[in-house]
């Protein structure tokens, strides 16, 4: 095994899962872990506390001659149940055809850590870097990254850039080189219903008093036309259209066409909105999703039971100029109005995190284009991504600079999902990515 896998392998070791808090300890161990690795390579390198999981920042020697470049990653990862679905164990990399198999291999451990380890080759290369960089990696990206926008708040002359890179976001098929230029934002929340004091006997009770779990039902069907157009009033009211050019170019891109869709998700059929492609849907359409819902008896055989409470979650994908705040507010508005009879509804706001869209042909978005070109020898394509990096408008907001999304995640990597994989092909890709991105963006 090369010492740049190796590396990788002991980083995905660490199970930094950073929503479970029975693994705050290993959160922290990686964060440790990667204070030693910038250290050793001749960063200085500082880990800072926030309230939950730390935040590691690192920086060469910064020159008022060069350029300052910001890349950011999240070295947190998803939780890893079904646990049983996985073909390997999750904190055990493996390589098998070509790939290593571990939570974190791609989102987002595997593509920040080419981003390193571009760093270390070229200062043994050339015992200096062309810009002066930064390297900030957070523990909290996977729950909403509750503490970042404050530190970046409290450091914003340490954190002082021209432009940021993130590799962190989608690459639409082998050895196509793409560059993001947006994001879709996020607002999650959850609502519980109650009705009777305790479980009850169906028998005894049902017909009398209202059934929670049918009413959560009803209240998720409220949110949706029959056609997947969402419901809420107001909704659609900051939604910006799609332009003419990017449905031209889009429709252009490989990997992403209607069979593309069917095949990586292996639903037998695709629905929604009417009117837009499958790439328009997830990359330039707003969405309402049901992440969990429950109530009453989940066990094996049957229980005559009435629920007393039923739950479900939901987060809205967003784009521009939708804002989460107002977006939760006609969420919250429309759940009190169709909430139904006989139960009553509690409404907890969870977190968010805005939109995100830029001009990829600027000055840096065209270096960036360059260094795609350099490091695949191909041709790059250019997208808006259906994910959400819920830093990224805040970086605009605070530190007043830009984000190019160089994204490695392939769509069968399976982020999130058992048996998450990052081809190594794609990890030495992202090695030469970062030598040529930080060569471009000095010029
Ligand atoms: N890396 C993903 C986001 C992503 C993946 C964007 C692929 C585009 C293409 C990131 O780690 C992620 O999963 N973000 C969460 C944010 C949420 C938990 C606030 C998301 O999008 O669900
Ligand atoms: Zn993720």
């Amino acid at each position: 095994m090369t010492p740049e896998l190796e590396d990788l392998f002991a980083f995905l070791r660490f199970p930094s899962i950073s929503t479970d808090s029975r693994h705050a300890g290993d959160v922290r161990d990686c964060a440790e872990w990667l204070v030693a690795k910038l250290s050793a390579m001749g960063l200085s390198a500082t880990l800072h506390e926030t309230a939950r999981h730390p935040v590691v920042v690192a920086k060469n020697e910064h020159r008022a001659d060069r350029r300052t470049v910001l890349i950011y990653g999240h070295y947190d990862v998803q939780p890893v149940d079904p646990l049983h679905l996985w073909t390997t164990p999750p904190f055990e990399p493996e390589i098998r055809d070509g790939k290593i198999w571990a939570r974190g291999a791609t989102d987002n451990k595997g593509q920040m850590l080419a981003h390193v380890l571009g760093v270390e080759k070229t200062l043994k290369e050339s015992a200096d870097l062309p810009v002066n960089l930064t390297f900030l990696f957070e523990g909290e990206e996977e729950i909403g990254s509750p503490n970042l926008a404050p530190f970046l708040e409290s450091h914003r002359d340490l954190l002082k850039c021209d432009v940021i890179a993130i590799s962190d976001t989608g690459m639409v098929a082998p050895g196509v080189p793409t560059l993001g230029y947006g994001l879709r934002g996020i607002a999650c929340c959850e609502v519980i219903l109650r009705g009777p004091a305790r479980d009850l006997h169906s028998g005894l009770f049902g017909g009398a008093v209202a059934n929670p779990a049918t009413a959560i039902a009803r209240l998720v069907a409220s949110l949706h036309d029959e056609y997947g157009k969402v419901m809420i009033e107001g909704f659609y009211d900051d939604v910006r259209p799609l332009e003419a050019w990017e449905r031209e170019m889009w429709a252009k891109v490989p990997g992403v066409s209607d069979a593309d869709y069917l095949k990586v998700t292996g639903s037998g059929s695709l629905f929604g909105e009417e009117g837009y492609s499958s790439a328009e849907r997830t990359w330039a359409r707003p969405t309402a999703e049901v992440n969990g819902i429950g109530g009453g008896y989940q066990g094996e055989g049957s229980k005559t039971v009435l629920p007393a409470e039923a739950m479900a979650k939901f987060s809205f994908r967003l784009v521009p100029d939708q804002d989460p705040a107002d977006i939760l507010e006609k969420v919250k508005a429309h759940f009190e109005k169709h909430c139904p009879p006989g139960v009553s509804l509690l409404y907890l706001g969870g977190h968010d995190g805005k939109p995100y869209h830029c001009d990829p042909n600027g000055t840096f978005g065209l270096a960036a284009q360059r260094a795609l070109r350099n490091a695949f020898d191909a041709e790059p394509v250019l997208i808006r991504e259906g994910g959400s990096i819920p830093i990224v408008q805040a970086f605009r907001d605070i530190l007043g600079a830009d984000t190019l999304l160089l994204g490695l995640a392939l769509a069968d990597a399976q982020i999130h999902s058992p048996d998450e994989n990052f081809p190594v092909e794609n990890f030495e890709a992202g090695i030469r990515l970062n030598q040529a991105l930080l060569q471009e963006l000095a010029k």
